[in-house]
């Protein structure tokens, strides 16, 4: 598996920088626009003119992911409640008080890629879906404390898996995190749920780059496939949460890159 794994540069990390600093950007503003009454492809709209004008494009317009044979049509993902992650934003498709809404943002600027993640509680969410989101959001925390050289992936997957156990939440199977660098998606795969890590580990190293995305559910860790071809969803209807940051791994530590 090691094989495959980029290894970046200062001055890659540097330009990788640049592309993350934009998505944090573009989702700063988005979120400041995610309001009751807004549908998904008016965020939508806000993410593509955002990355315009400061001249980076989309990293998922017309990307096709390794797990499907068609190109994604947009250049977010919304998944909003029970949807977990890949929600194709559509003009009918109305925020409402009490939503967790997460927003899924990567850019490609001089070659190089960014990819982040976060959820947004619209309102007064109530007791659970909060209880959802800070375990989501530690979840990534200690995830990228455990992102340092000489560490395992196992550790990164461990600190996830466990925060989700220590909120009574479920780390989905199946969907997470990923390489990074001049491909949006490159390996190794970062599972958030350890069934994923398939008995299979690798040693982190100075100058991989990687996108950490835990998804918890309230209910399950089992998701489906929605009818559209991409939005996946709980498979008991519970709602999720998602958030992400692109780090390098250096020999110093994690440096979270997704930040303005
Ligand atoms: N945002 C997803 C990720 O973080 C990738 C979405 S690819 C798409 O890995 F094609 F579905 F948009
Ligand atoms: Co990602």
């Amino acid at each position: 598996m090691r094989k495959g794994i980029e290894l970046y540069s200062f001055k890659e990390i540097e330009k990788i920088r640049t592309a993350c600093r934009i998505v944090a950007e573009v989702l700063q503003a988005v979120a400041e626009n995610i309001k009751p009454g807004v549908s998904t492809w008016d965020i939508e709209m806000i993410a593509r003119e955002e990355a315009k004008k400061r001249g980076a494009r989309p990293a998922f317009l017309n990307y096709r992911p390794p797990f499907s044979n068609v190109s994604y049509p947009a250049a977010t993902c919304i998944s909003i409640n029970e949807e977990v992650v890949h929600g194709l934003p559509r003009r009918e498709k109305i925020v409402e008080e009490g939503d967790l809404v997460s927003v899924d943002f990567g850019a490609i600027i001089d070659g190089y890629a960014g990819d982040s993640a976060i959820t947004v509680a619209v309102g007064e969410t109530g007791e659970e879906k909060r209880r959802l989101l800070t375990a989501t959001k530690l979840a990534l925390e200690r995830a990228v404390e455990k992102a340092t050289a000489g560490n395992w992936l196992s550790d990164v997957v461990e600190a996830i898996h466990g925060t989700a156990e220590e909120f009574k939440v479920f780390p989905v199977l199946k969907y997470g995190g990923h390489g990074i660098g001049r491909k949006i998606h490159e390996e190794p795969f970062v599972p958030n749920n350890r069934k994923d890590l398939g008995g299979k580990d690798i040693k982190l190293k100075q100058g991989m780059v990687i996108a950490i995305e835990p998804m918890f559910a309230l209910g399950t860790e089992e998701t489906v496939q929605d009818g559209d071809g991409w939005t996946v969803k709980t498979k008991d209807g519970s709602p999720a949460a998602h958030f992400e940051h692109t780090v390098a791994v250096t020999k110093n530590g994690a440096l979270v890159l997704t930040e303005i």
